[in-house]
């Protein structure tokens, strides 16, 4: 077939075609809007994509957490939640998940994420403290803020380079954390902050050597490393296929070996365990776990249930097994590629490589007309909404915040939108239609004037920031 337009996706890129390894059972009606009922729900919402009613969206590219589409497997789970409120049966499946794919010792579980962040920081952060990361991440770096410590980012700095395509921009640059602890002391760092795979630097994974690099330097000053455990199972993809070694070794394997250099893990299960609800925190360390089991039931549920029901525990259990299937992963991860190489073709200028999660559009040098106090990646994802109702999200200059000290804002080195790709949920046929939209936003971008914020909340502002448009 020399037509191209009758060229497969594989032959097109020059290789045989993947397929998910699903079908689809049940199926939940969209709904086109048209451009005046657009142009009205971004100006109720404040062109903010945060403030839009999920069914004026068209295809929902805000996020891939908790958004995922459960297996039958999953949803037959959830008949067998066991609601007793201590000593739930759902609760000792999910125990022997965790230790059984992530190997680590005590598990306490949490509602979300955000949860577990604040009983880790909580139990580990004194004021003064200095937690080293590789890049903030904004609810983990407000937990550690809010505990009285300063966050320190110690990424390599290809990290904040979009263009860069180092195979490993989640990396830690062990300079940057040698000179941290030789600058405030070992004895005020409780531990170092590691994301496996790194959201704001684009999805970016960590590569096995550096963790061992990273592990041999906190032996010698005795300075334990936790995980944000969230996307590691991407973060195991790119090891097996980027790293020398691996390629021969299983997702669950590279995962297992990789958190057996850390000493504990957070988790917001929203993402890589396909569940719309869960969290969970496990530590090897038996003292810290007796204070965090402690702490789980102040301010989340029951240590057998911190904040999920028992049904929930039970998807999340099945989720975990599942997510660590390597044609699962790698259909996740060619889906977010498979948009991204649509928007390369078209010089359309993105993060690369493209990560794990999600494909992250350049919005500083799309619209680099505007300064980024006129809010160009803000801008974008209000653009792209009116264009077709596809929503994306702002990870720039009004995610980073406010500096606690001085109080202006923090301007970070990038300035993306993120288009998020929830797991089991869109087709390829909505990748092309996303595709096509971001290039008639990209071709219409010189006619942009940026946005003004008018309304600012104190915390994690970029949920419910308002804005007008600079006429
Ligand atoms: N860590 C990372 C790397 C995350 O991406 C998130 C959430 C959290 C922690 C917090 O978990 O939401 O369950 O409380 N990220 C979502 C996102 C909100 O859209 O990227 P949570």
């Amino acid at each position: 077939m020399n037509n191209p337009e009758f060229r497969t996706m594989g032959q097109q890129f020059g290789r045989r075609s993947w397929a998910e390894p699903w079908k689809i059972k049940m199926v939940e009606p969209i709904k086109m809007t048209t451009l005046p009922e657009r142009r009205k729900a971004v100006v109720d919402a404040g062109y903010n994509t945060f403030l839009l009613r999920s069914e004026d969206v068209y295809i929902d590219l805000l996020t891939d957490s908790g958004t995922s589409a459960m297996s039958d497997r999953q949803w037959a789970g959830m008949l067998l939640g066991d609601e007793a409120y201590a000593g739930s049966r759902n609760f000792y499946h999910l125990e022997e998940a965790v230790r059984k794919y992530y190997g680590y010792r005590h598990m306490v579980p949490t509602h979300q994420g955000r949860g577990a962040e604040h009983l880790l920081s909580r139990a580990l952060i004194k004021p003064g403290h200095y937690i080293p990361g590789n890049m903030y991440f904004t609810t983990t770096r407000l937990h550690q803020e809010l505990a009285g410590g300063t966050f320190v980012d110690v990424i390599i700095d290809e990290a904040h380079d979009p263009a860069n395509l180092h195979p490993f921009k989640g990396n830690i640059d062990l300079d940057k954390l040698k000179s941290l602890i030789k600058r405030v002391g070992a004895a005020n760092i409780p531990y170092v902050s590691l994301a496996g795979t790194v959201n704001m630097a684009g999805g970016q994974p960590v590569s096995m050597a550096n963790l061992q690099a990273l592990r041999e330097l906190c032996n010698r000053y005795k300075i334990p490393i936790y995980l944000d455990a969230t996307r590691m199972v991407e973060n195991a993809f790119f090891i097996q296929e980027r790293e020398k070694g691996y390629a021969g070794k299983s997702i669950a394997v590279i995962l297992k070996e990789f958190c057996s250099y850390t000493d504990g893990a957070w988790m917001s299960a929203k993402k890589d365990h396909l569940v719309n609800i869960g969290g969970w925190l496990a530590v090897n360390d038996s003292e810290l776990f007796d204070i965090l089991r402690n702490m789980v039931v102040i301010y989340e549920g029951l240590h057998t249930y911190g904040g999920m029901a028992g049904r929930d525990m039970e998807a999340l259990a099945i989720g975990i097994t599942e997510s660590v299937a390597d044609d699962h992963v790698r259909s996740r991860v060619e889906q977010v590629r498979y948009l991204g190489s649509l928007l390369i073709n078209w010089n359309i200028p993105i993060v690369q490589p493209v990560g794990g999660h999600a494909v992250f559009l350049d919005a500083r040098s799309i619209y680099s007309h505007l300064s980024q106090d006129k809010f160009p990646a803000q801008t974008l994802a209000a653009e792209l909404y009116l264009d077709s109702g596809i929503r994306g999200m702002e990870r720039g200059i009004v995610s980073a915040g406010r500096d606690p000290e001085s109080g202006g804002h923090r301007y970070p080195a990038l300035e993306l939108t993120r288009l998020a790709i929830p797991r089991r949920v869109y087709t390829q046929a909505h990748m092309d239609v996303v595709a096509e939209s971001v290039k008639a936003v990209y071709d219409n971008r010189e006619k942009t004037k940026g946005l003004k914020m008018v309304y600012e909340p104190k915390y994690l502002r970029f949920f419910q920031a308002r804005f007008e448009l600079i006429t």
